[in-house]
């Protein structure tokens, strides 16, 4: 017990000296839904207090008053490119004096502030901040003593960053435009006028009006046609703003169970419904697990190739990347990803961007927990291997050390900074380390509860370890010490206890591609009949540097260029780039010019401009531009500006 407690005292402790911008809050009580009877858990002892870390990328004064509700009432207008009509805001004061509500806006058109008084609804004071070209501009209402409600009437701008219009012959259909949002990490702010900060969680509800013929939805309950023929649609959770979604366009559905089901545009409805078919067993794997399902249906809208993700976790419905759709479902994890995110991320959620990776190393690890329930041991630690490989390379060039920390450092300049896999990888390498000294036994149940403790609740870093400390190391004093916890959460690179994720179908890889590159064995004689995508993706990536002769021989052995699994295209275009193998470049820009997922397209115009191909990148950046999303062109535009 003695151990214990100064274990725990001299870790907070030294979360509390590491962190300046971190201090202790009141802790409130845990909120669930789900009885204890069915989550089958013991109670998890809360931490004494809570923990605070400003968020930096918000102009919300959050910490006085804090928006409950928004209710929009919006026109999907595709001539003008807009979202045009009003949003009312219900907010509760946190302290007693505050006058002035502060929302977060970037590129709205304001037209009319309202307060609900005693009088009715009356013309509101407000002034907006200049522009910050990422934060964009504070919108400070004075809300006086008494209101509890706003309403703005607003449109947003045709190049919100938020949204990206499709003209009709840039869908599959080329009949019928398409909208679609992305609001993670800072552009719900483009769409409303909110505080825009994954601290603040909001219930919502929305009413659209939309050209016949198109479908609406957002990241919530779709509660069908009104009398007045405006789709509606209501979010009964609170949610953080990033978590707000919309789509409109010619989608359909399929079921895939009662409570499961893919939209996507018809050309790929079947296909993608297919490919998803294990959508439900991976829901139940997350539920064994970690506990309830608590958001109702669960969804998965198939988007046009300019989404720039792989996938986006808005609750009820991910949206995801056509890529994925690969015919043999070898790229089914990043459903698993998204699907787990339902706990990871929208259950409890990160309070501030500098702890994404309680997001996305959480959701990464619970990711590769469900793939390995599905497919096996040996995929999951095939997944893991790539993924290793790829956080070392991330580490490397990690633009400064401090970016390589868990925690991130208090004066990063952009959340796009915390969407690193030093979050994702590393981030999941922190769990598996937990796994591993505790035993799945015990870590399991220890996490299930945590998502219980903190549920509909954003937390910091600092909540987590302290959680942490009240609970499985209470009980398990000896299995890891404050200084290993302390190196991988506030340390930079790689922590020496990490997992080396050990494949024997990796090592088969390597073996035989180490005797074709001495030149043992011809590219036929690789034993590639029963490849799975992951060993071909293990061969690509590890290539030395080939001659085109090589090139050349991998090429017509294996028909790589222009192959349509898009993770093995893109490991083949990195290597033709990098070894300047011309036959493949016509193929690499047909990709360019169809995919827009950042995941891909960023590091091929990386690639192309660091090994002397920069003409060529700005000639097929030119051309592909108008296709790809705002905040693709943004960051391809930074690519190639170096
Ligand atoms: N939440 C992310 C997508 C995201 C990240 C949006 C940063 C905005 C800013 C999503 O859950 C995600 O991580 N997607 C990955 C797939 C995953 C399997 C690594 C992607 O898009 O590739
Ligand atoms: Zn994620």
């Amino acid at each position: 017990m003695t151990n214990f407690r100064l274990a725990t005292f001299s870790l907070i402790t030294m979360a509390g000296l590491a962190m300046t911008a971190c201090s202790p809050q009141t802790s409130t009580p845990p909120s669930t839904e789900v009885s204890e009877t069915e989550t089958n858990e013991a109670q998890a002892v809360m931490p004494a207090e809570r923990f605070f870390t400003a968020d930096q990328f918000t102009y919300a004064n959050y910490q006085d008053i804090v928006v409950k509700h928004a209710a929009m009432d919006l026109t999907v207008d595709f001539d003008r490119k807009v979202l045009d009509g009003a949003v009312t805001i219900r907010f509760e004061r946190l302290s007693p004096d505050v006058q002035t509500l502060t929302l977060d806006t970037k590129d709205l058109t304001i037209k009319t502030v309202e307060l609900e008084t005693s009088d009715g609804w009356t013309p509101a004071t407000f002034a907006m901040g200049e522009r910050d070209s990422v934060l964009g501009s504070a919108m400070n209402i004075t809300v006086g003593a008494e209101a509890a409600q706003v309403k703005i009437t607003y449109e947003t701008s045709p190049k919100a960053e938020g949204l990206q219009w499709l003209s009709p012959a840039q869908t599959a259909g080329k009949e019928k435009p398409y909208l679609f949002s992305q609001a993670q990490a800072l552009y719900a702010r483009t769409m409303l006028p909110v505080q825009d900060t994954p601290a603040v969680r909001m219930t919502y509800e929305a009413s659209l009006r939309v050209p016949d013929g198109l479908l609406p939805l957002m990241s919530a309950s779709q509660d069908g046609k009104d009398a007045d023929g405006n789709w509606r649609f209501s979010m009964p959770q609170p949610i953080p703003s990033y978590l707000i979604a919309i789509a409109v366009g010619d989608i359909k559905f399929k079921a895939i169970n009662d409570t499961i089901g893919v939209y996507a545009e018809d050309y790929i409805l079947d296909a993608s419904a297919e490919e998803f078919a294990q959508t439900p067993e991976m829901e139940v794997a997350n539920t064994e697990l970690y506990g309830p399902y608590r958001w109702g249906r669960y969804d998965l809208l198939v988007l046009p190739p300019s989404f720039p993700y792989g996938g986006m976790e808005n609750p009820r419905l991910s949206f995801m990347t056509p890529t994925l759709i690969a015919g043999d479902k070898s790229l089914t994890n990043v459903v698993a990803h998204e699907l787990a995110h339902s706990w990871s991320g929208n259950l409890v959620t990160n309070s501030n961007w500098r702890d994404a990776w309680l997001n996305e190393g959480f959701t990464s690890y619970v990711e590769n927990r469900v793939m390995e329930e599905l497919y096996g041991k040996e995929r999951a630690m095939m997944e893991q291997s790539l993924d290793m490989e790829g956080l070392k390379r991330a580490i490397s060039d990690a633009k400064r050390p401090e970016l390589t920390q868990l925690k991130l450092p208090d004066d990063m300049t952009h959340p796009d900074d915390a969407f690193t896999l030093v979050s994702y990888i590393k981030g999941a390498n922190f769990l598996f380390f937990l796994e591993d000294r505790f035993g799945r036994d015990a870590f399991d149940p220890f996490l299930k509860s945590y998502f219980n403790a903190y549920a509909f609740e954003s937390v910091t870093t600092e909540d987590f370890l302290a959680f942490m400390d009240a609970n499985i190391r209470k009980d398990y004093p000896d299995a890891v010490t404050d200084a290993e916890i302390k190196a991988w959460v506030y340390g930079q690179g790689l922590p020496s206890t990490a997992r080396n994720p050990q494949s024997d179908a990796f090592d088969k890889v390597a073996t035989a591609s180490a005797r074709w590159t001495s030149g043992e064995i011809t590219a036929a004689e690789l034993p590639t009949a029963n490849w799975s995508t992951h060993e071909w993706l293990k061969f690509l990536n590890d290539l030395p540097d080939l001659t085109p002769a090589q090139m050349k021989e991998l090429d017509d052995t294996f028909s790589l260029t222009g192959t349509q699994n898009a993770e093995t295209a893109f490991a083949w275009y990195m290597q033709a780039i990098k070894n300047g193998y011309a036959p493949a470049m016509p193929a690499l820009e047909e990709f360019l010019m169809s995919v827009g997922r950042g995941k891909f397209i960023y590091r091929l115009y990386g690639a192309l401009n660091d090994n002397g191909q920069v003409d060529m990148a700005n000639r097929i950046f030119a051309k592909a531009k108008a296709g790809y999303h705002p905040i693709a062109q943004r960051r391809i535009g930074d690519i190639l500006a170096k």
